[in-house]
């Protein structure tokens, strides 16, 4: 059976009720919200500044909370996050001054989207964060929580709006402060998602395409394979150093700027590993516009086919697929009716997404979970929208 996924207005009474608890006598005023995303295709390619293709998830962030009457900023999280406290202190910045990564770990991303904020002075506030987005499963949930953040913040003391401007204020705010070096990408689609549809993401213009996916015969699948290899965080950051020294040898800014045949051109001046990287990543951009024009034509098998090669990509030349991943992916695929399967997200662990005829959803969740080892969890999403302030009753 696929997860239930909890409502707004679930998960908004849950914050206030726990905005009540931890601040007896006050009532929070504001609140907002922002999505995860699955990524259909074009992995590892937004820090190349390349296509991509994600949709946001109603799986969502949700941030509620007051001004402070006495100036101090206090930050509570419902979620559970190792053994972190839930609850943190914080001095906000003062001009010129810094607001620096410390613990715990999970109000690094706040600290960071505090510090990257783009109008001043910020008023102290309370605020309490609920999500529906699972921690760590690469759906996401860092630049959910950064992206609700940030739109809470805009109610608190609003900037100029410019939506793309915001989503790489919370990307700085994963570089500087969560240490992360991510692409564009999920705080992009967090902050510009569109209901019933993916977005086909330009990162080196930063233009978006809404690509439409509301056919009610399809169905998009996300599966969780619920287990995390620690090689994650580490590995993202030497895959791009790879990209990058890739790009330089070819004499190419970036790999965007590269074809297949500059590529070979230049084979016996990169490394086997190098090599196989750039590979990747050149065929993916090259695949991902290919797979936004087959969606646009209801294209569904042409589509499916794509996502399996992306998948055979990430596991052979890009190395970051793991035993899991691939299990769940051909599990998928042996099911009729199934399109197209993949891993989503930075790997080594995490979800894969499916797209396949609604009428064989039931059967396709039985069969992979009959085939997989783990224990897996389910959600049948749609193309959510992006983030937003909401009225409180
Ligand atoms: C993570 C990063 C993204 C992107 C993907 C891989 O999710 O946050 O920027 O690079 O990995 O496509």
């Amino acid at each position: 059976m696929a997860s239930p996924i909890p409502t707004l207005a679930h998960l908004v009474s849950e914050a206030s009720s726990l905005y009540k608890q931890m601040f007896v006598d006050d009532t929070p005023q504001i609140a907002a919200c922002a999505p995860g995303r699955v990524n259909l295709i074009g992995e590892h390619t937004d820090y190349n500044h390349g296509y991509v293709l994600p949709m946001a998830l109603p799986l969502v962030t949700v941030v509620v909370g007051s001004p402070s009457i006495g100036g101090d900023t206090v930050i509570v999280t419902a979620s559970e996050h190792a053994d972190e406290p839930r609850r943190v202190d914080l001095s906000l910045p003062n001009e010129g001054s810094k607001l620096s990564p410390w613990a715990p770990h999970w109000a690094n991303y706040v600290r960071g989207v505090i510090h990257h904020y783009r109008a001043r002075p910020l008023p102290g506030f309370r605020a309490v964060v609920v999500s529906s987005v699972p921690l760590g499963g690469g759906l996401s949930s860092s630049a959910s929580l950064e992206v609700a953040f940030y739109t809470f913040l805009q109610q608190l003391r609003p900037d100029d709006g410019d939506k793309i401007a915001k989503a790489v204020a919370c990307q700085q705010a994963e570089h500087t402060h969560a240490r992360v070096p991510c692409g564009i990408m999920d705080q992009f689609v967090s902050v510009l998602g569109t209901e019933g549809h993916a977005l086909l993401i330009d990162c080196r213009s930063l233009e978006a395409i809404p690509v439409p996916l509301a056919d009610p015969e399809l169905v998009i699948l996300i599966t969780n394979s619920n287990v995390k290899h620690s090689l994650a965080s580490s590995e993202y950051a030497v895959r791009r150093r790879q990209c990058e020294e890739a790009a330089s040898i070819l004499g190419k800014k970036s790999l965007r700027d590269a074809t297949m045949k500059d590529l070979e051109g230049s084979r016996d001046k990169l490394d086997d590993v190098t090599y196989r990287r750039a590979r990747h990543v050149i065929a993916e951009i090259h695949r991902t516009v290919k797979a936004a024009e087959a969606l646009k034509k209801g294209a569904y098998q042409d589509f499916g086919q794509l996502m399996v090669e992306s998948h055979n990509s990430l596991r052979d030349l890009y190395d970051v697929s793991c035993q899991e991943l691939d299990d769940l992916v051909s599990a998928a695929m042996e099911v009729d009716g199934v399109f197209g399967s993949r891993m989503t997200g930075g790997g080594f662990g995490g979800c894969t997404v499916t797209l396949l005829k609604a009428h064989v959803i039931d059967r396709a969740i039985q069969h992979i979970q009959e085939r997989y080892h783990g224990t897996p969890t389910f959600f049948v999403t749609t193309p959510s929208a992006g983030a937003r302030a909401l009225q409180l009753s």
